[in-house]
């Protein structure tokens, strides 16, 4: 790969911008950014690819996506056990969705990269203090004072370190063996033992013990239980470092960026006509865009053309965030005009963003609830419509925070305080996402979701 120079991803420069930071110094970021366009990348343009055709895998019906992580990744959290914690959660999730829907599940971590965030207000008011916003590790801290909200170039460079770290971590974790999936049904076992509501989920639990000992019994063996396919992703905020990790992939001359296998375009900088969706349109990697409850179906159409327009499957996918309250009313009409124009997109549902409240503590949160149902109304409309829903996207952590109420281990509000750890939105824990996973299981055993039997092993193997 070349570094990049002179690139056609440098055309979304002089577009307006949304959400970047004000960098006190251009010269420090100039030399921070030159440094990084020759750095080694972080992720290879076949592995994008890799991911692409699982993805097309999604919006064909023959594959459900599962992406989760941090709201914000910290620079403080890269470390071995919490990285390990949180891959194993998804790996868990995972193993209880195969199962449930008898598709592969493609999983993408919302990490190795998730370190900037987008603000609904530039300033942050304390005490009659008014201060820059917390805008992620990659551009300020979290403290409130004034030293550590000035951004920072040099942040770049950590967040550049800090995802290789992460990936290296998560590439052994997943490849080394630890992850065996009769190692992962055993932990989900002790979820279930463990858990206060963990009888419901016990019968699920049965039968995927017995479908193992079953493969075991005849000798199977298959590579895919010793290792798994696990890509990372963010959302590709600050246009300036996405653009020095872009590379020509020297394969094929295409533009990748290298900064993670799958970015997305959050709900504040997805402008027809802004730079997000400009430097978006000329890279190759597979690429989502969130949409909120206010989006129209004219404007996801025209998303298509400028991200898409060779309807390629895999290329473009579309994540939902319309709340619990709006998914069912909001959704159909988008889903079934996107389906009618023939694009194939895989929808996603992230049940999060359109879901958060302050509690009377003052912290941001969840209702595990409103998460659910978004889920279930997601489902719905997608059975309704005759149409597949792709898969999900969830804020979690491998930790045991306290910071979505509800679940099976019963968080209150009065518990937020306990361990609130987010440096962003509030993350369903280990117990909750494990809740989620077991009770989309149960939306495909009960029928809510319904789907033809999975096509027979050899044709997928040839679509793919
Ligand atoms: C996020 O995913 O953390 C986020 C900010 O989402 P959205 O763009 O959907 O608001
Ligand atoms: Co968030």
């Amino acid at each position: 790969m070349n570094a990049q120079q002179d690139a056609p991803v440098d055309s979304w420069r002089g577009l307006p911008a949304a959400q970047q930071p004000t960098w006190p110094d251009e010269q420090a970021l100039g030399g921070v950014l030159s440094d990084l366009a020759a750095a080694p990348p972080l992720v290879f343009a076949g592995e994008c690819d890799q991911l692409r055709s699982r993805l097309a895998s999604v919006a064909r019906g023959d594959a459900f996506l599962l992406q989760g992580g941090d709201c914000a990744e910290t620079f403080d959290a890269v470390s071995a056990d919490q990285v390990r914690d949180k891959v194993k959660t998804l790996l868990q999730m995972a193993a209880v969705l195969t199962y449930a829907t008898s598709v592969p599940v493609v999983k993408i971590g919302r990490i190795a990269g998730q370190y900037s965030k987008p603000r609904s207000q530039p300033t942050e008011r304390r005490d009659g203090a008014e201060l820059p916003v917390y805008r992620g590790d990659a551009v300020n801290g979290l403290e409130f004072t004034a030293k550590s909200r000035t951004p920072d170039p040099e942040r770049l460079k950590r967040m550049y370190h800090a995802s290789a770290a992460t990936l290296n971590i998560v590439r052994a974790f997943t490849t080394g063996g630890y992850a065996d999936l009769r190692q992962v049904h055993d932990w989900n076992q002790d979820f279930v033992a463990s858990s206060p509501v963990g009888e419901r989920y016990e019968r699920l639990a049965r039968e995927i013990d017995r479908a193992l000992a079953f493969l075991q019994a005849c000798g199977a063996q298959p590579r895919e239980f010793r290792s798994t396919e696990f890509f990372s992703s963010h959302e590709a905020l600050i246009l300036d470092y996405e653009a020095a990790l872009t590379r020509r992939d020297s394969r094929t001359g295409q533009w990748y960026d290298v900064s993670g296998h799958m970015i997305w375009i959050g709900e504040r900088t997805r402008q027809l006509d802004g730079a997000h969706i400009e430097f978006a349109s000329k890279v190759r990697n597979p690429i989502a865009v969130k949409l909120g409850p206010n989006v129209t179906a004219d404007e996801a159409l025209a998303l298509i053309d400028r991200l898409d327009p060779d309807q390629e499957p895999g290329r473009l996918s579309f994540i939902t965030r319309m709340g619990a309250g709006r998914v069912r009313d909001v959704l159909p009409g988008l889903v079934e005009k996107v389906t009618a124009s023939g694009a194939q997109i895989a929808w996603i549902c992230d049940p999060m963003h359109g879901n958060t409240f302050t509690a009377p503590s003052g912290h941001k949160t969840r209702r595990f609830d409103d998460v659910l149902d978004e889920v279930r109304g997601f489902f719905e409309v997608h059975r309704e419509l005759g149409t597949h829903p792709g898969g999900i996207h969830v804020e979690l952590t491998g930790e045991d925070v306290t910071e979505c109420v509800g679940g099976g281990a019963d968080i209150r509000l009065d518990d937020l305080a306990h361990r609130y750890e987010s440096a962003c939105d509030p993350r369903l824990n280990r117990y909750q996402s494990l809740d989620l996973a077991f009770q989309v299981a149960e939306l495909y055993q009960d029928r809510i979701v319904t789907r033809d039997l999975p096509r027979p092993a050899t044709e997928l193997l040839a679509a793919d």
